[in-house]
């Protein structure tokens, strides 16, 4: 099976607090894997562990062959800035910025130059309903409209891999349905494989895969 991403029975404790438990996962190029559970049953936890955040406490995670707890820190970041994109559950955007600024970031990171990253962030934001307020500092934004920035500055430059926390959590069915459709396109004809979390069955209901954490355990 050619898994771009993989864990082996990864652990993950804060001092005696296990979080992750024995987990084995696996995704392809191009799937979209959805997984649920309760609060606290580790699912933050175990998406820091696959996106390189956080190292496991024991086990292994494999990314395109390379297993990132043996990397360096400086190795890790670049991986992540390229080739991961990462919605967090609080939205840390840089409020000072623009939205449009906020989306452009990981392009302004990899060296591209300022007005084809803002039309590249311009496009995403627009499929997400955001275009009446590029111009906007994200500290004046509502929730769902933060989370939208959040999500197109985790998609902006294509990443093999998204990892996103509750990406629909602030939204409406609307816009939840605009971020699942620009997850799904950038599946389908980019080959990106996503992991979400999501408490929203009419979400999850579209992934090809379907998860459930409980203590830590995935299922
Ligand atoms: N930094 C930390 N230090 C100690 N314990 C933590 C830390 N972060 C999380 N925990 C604990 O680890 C467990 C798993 O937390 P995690 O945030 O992964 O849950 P979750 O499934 O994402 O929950 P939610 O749906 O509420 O976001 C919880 O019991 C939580 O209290
Ligand atoms: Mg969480």
């Amino acid at each position: 099976m050619n898994a771009i991403l993989r864990a082996d029975s990864v652990d993950l404790f804060y001092g005696t607090h296990q979080a992750v438990s024995g987990v084995d996962f696996s995704l392809r190029r191009g799937e979209v894997a959805a997984i649920m559970g309760t609060s606290g049953s580790g699912k933050s936890s175990l998406l820091y562990c696959l996106a390189g955040v956080l190292p496991p406490t024991r086990g292994a995670v494999t990314f395109d062959g390379l297993k990132l707890p043996s990397m360096s820190d400086d190795e890790l970041s670049a991986l992540r800035r390229e080739r991961f994109g990462f919605v967090f559950q609080y939205g840390e955007l840089l409020p000072e910025l623009t939205v449009q600024e906020n989306a452009a970031l990981p392009l302004r990171l990899a060296g591209q130059r300022k007005a084809p990253a803002h039309a590249a962030a311009g496009e995403v934001l627009g499929r997400l309903g955001m275009t009446e307020l590029l111009q906007r500092r994200t500290s004046q934004l509502s929730g769902g409209q933060s989370q939208r920035v959040a999500v197109a500055r985790a998609l902006v430059h294509r990443p093999d891999v998204v990892f996103a926390d509750e990406p629909t959590g602030a939204l409406d069915s609307v816009n939840a349905s605009a971020v699942l459709e620009e997850f799904l396109r950038l599946a389908r004809d980019q080959g990106t494989a996503v992991v979400m979390v999501t408490h929203d069955a009419s979400v999850a209901e579209h992934a090809d895969s379907r998860y459930t954490m409980t203590d830590g355990i995935l299922k």
